[in-house]
């Protein structure tokens, strides 16, 4: 099953994900959670120490491939996993897409 989440600001988005992902791992599913806001906070709704949030790995912009076939990944998922994610917890693994660094030009 994959589930995307998208909505209004401040509607619960982040609450309503982190807690099925966190059912769902307690249950015995495995749960990969991708944290695409540029302001991810899904890492505390997972349970994942204030500590190791600063040093959260980001996915690298140079991950996807454009083939004729369409976008594919330089590495396989477990290897990406295995460098830039966190594990919650109750067992929910998370990666996230960027951290914003410094602020940019408008
Ligand atoms: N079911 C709920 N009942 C009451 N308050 C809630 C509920 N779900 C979330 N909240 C509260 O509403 C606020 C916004 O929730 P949340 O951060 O999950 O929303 P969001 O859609 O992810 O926001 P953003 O657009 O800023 O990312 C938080 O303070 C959260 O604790
Ligand atoms: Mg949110």
């Amino acid at each position: 099953m994959k589930l995307a989440i998208a909505g209004k600001g401040g509607s619960g988005k982040t609450s309503i994900s982190g807690t099925m992902e966190r059912l769902l791992a307690r249950s015995g599913h495995q749960v990969l959670a991708i944290d695409g806001d540029s302001n991810p906070n899904l890492a505390l709704t997972l349970g994942i120490p204030p500590d190791s949030i600063g040093e959260l790995p980001t996915l690298p912009r140079d991950l996807l491939l454009r083939t004729e076939d369409g976008p594919k990944l330089k590495q396989s998922l477990e290897e990406v996993c295995a460098s830039h994610s966190l594990r919650g917890p109750d067992g929910v693994t998370l990666l996230v897409m960027a951290h914003p660094q410094h602020a940019g030009a408008g």
